[in-house]
């Protein structure tokens, strides 16, 4: 890799990008669901590009500040699926009236409400998903809940397009068996499934029934009676994913370059300029059956090294170390100005400690991909 790259910095392996969309296309298709990929997790066009030269067909963003930027590099199928602020509805508004075929999510009647009463006073029809609850994690509405034909009555009798259901199943990233993961799944299929039936059943539209996150995605069985599969975090893959047990660590395609800036030799530290503010504070592994600390440590050429994780980290401070015991004369090894590559815990969370990404192509080219960030 170059050496005059400034470090810290995100870097991407392209080749192993490229293979993680190939996975997660083969994998929809398999399934026979279109994909959408949740582009939260890079905010990039380049890489949104690559995810839809391969097959995706629209994409899932997080804010409306990622919907105005990919509305702009030319995708017009956009689904926002973060509840929506009334506050939100004249960004909404904005993208639709420009062409945008933006599609909003809510859980609530009072969101029902908000977004039926801003659509008549604008004359828009906004398209609208409810949102389900299938696993207990975080919000949406449960399939058997009264609430569910409530809020679809309220967009539909109000005038706006129900367009279907969505969930995300985020109780799936506290497992790591494959049983486990596919029970989650098919929680996640079912729980949909059913909640579009009872929509139906009331004589109410409910076209789409969309799923997923990437432990999901990877594991269900079938996923018969969804339309589509929103997974995002597979593109890079992370530490997090890899102790879930969906991908190897040869399949993370991003990392922190870093320099070597130290050392405390009798306590066997390396000190980094990759502290927190490269890495994030997300400590996701923690909980899991392999703590990595704040990432697991690689040679310049993405090869882990055994035993050497970043163990702490101060805003720009990295200390790596070895296991207690594992005696290594890390002056000698990792003399001052080594570069080394650090594999984040979160994907989505060290990306967004970066206004652009490094991209490394296989043989050895770099460039510059831009990421977006804020709201
Ligand atoms: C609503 C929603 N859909 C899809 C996803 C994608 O999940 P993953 O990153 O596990 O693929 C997320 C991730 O947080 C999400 O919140």
């Amino acid at each position: 890799m170059s050496p005059t790259l400034d470090t810290p910095c995100a870097v991407i392996d392209v080749a192993r990008m490229q293979r993680n969309i190939q996975r997660m296309q083969q994998r929809a298709t398999q399934l026979g669901v279109r994909l959408r990929p949740h582009v939260k997790t890079s905010k990039c066009p380049q890489v949104v590009e690559a995810q839809l030269t391969a097959g995706a067909q629209g994409i899932t963003v997080s804010t409306l500040k990622e919907a105005q930027l990919f509305f702009a590099q030319g995708v017009t199928d956009i689904l926002y699926a973060v509840a929506m602020a009334p506050t939100k509805l004249d960004q909404a508004l904005a993208l639709r009236r420009a062409g945008c075929a933006l599609v909003i999510v809510t859980d609530s009647v009072a969101g029902a409400k908000a977004i039926v009463e801003f659509g008549q006073r604008h004359g828009e029809r906004f398209e609208v998903m409810i949102e389900i609850d299938s696993d207990h994690h975080r919000s949406g509405v449960r399939s058997d809940d009264p609430l569910l034909l409530e809020v679809a009555r309220a967009l539909h009798e109000g005038g706006a397009l129900l367009k279907g259901v969505m969930t995300h199943a985020g109780e799936s990233y506290k497992l790591d068996t494959p049983e486990a993961l596919q029970r989650i799944a098919e929680l996640e299929r079912s729980e949909c499934v059913k909640a579009a039936q009872a929509i139906r059943a009331a004589g109410l539209p409910c076209v789409e029934v969309s799923v997923g996150s990437t432990p999901t995605a990877l594991s269900a069985a079938h996923l018969a009676g969804v339309t589509e599969l929103r997974a995002g975090v597979y593109v890079f893959f992370d530490l997090v994913m890899h102790n879930v047990g969906v991908c190897g660590l040869d399949e993370l395609a991003l990392s922190v370059l870093t320099t070597v800036i130290g050392h405390q030799p009798e306590k066997g530290w390396v000190i980094t300029d990759a502290g927190w503010m490269a890495m994030s504070r997300d400590r996701g592994t923690q909980a899991q059956k392999c703590d990595y600390g704040y990432g697991l440590v690689c040679d310049v050429d993405g090869v882990p090294i055994d035993g050497l994780l970043l163990r702490s980290a101060n805003q720009e401070h990295g200390v790596a170390s070895f296991e207690p015991g594992q005696v290594v004369d890390v002056v000698q090894q990792f003399p001052l100005g080594t570069r080394l590559r650090i594999l984040p815990n979160h994907a989505c969370a060290t990306g967004a400690q970066y206004p652009a990404y490094v991209a490394l192509q296989s043989g050895g080219e770099v460039a510059q991909w831009p990421r977006e960030n804020g709201w």
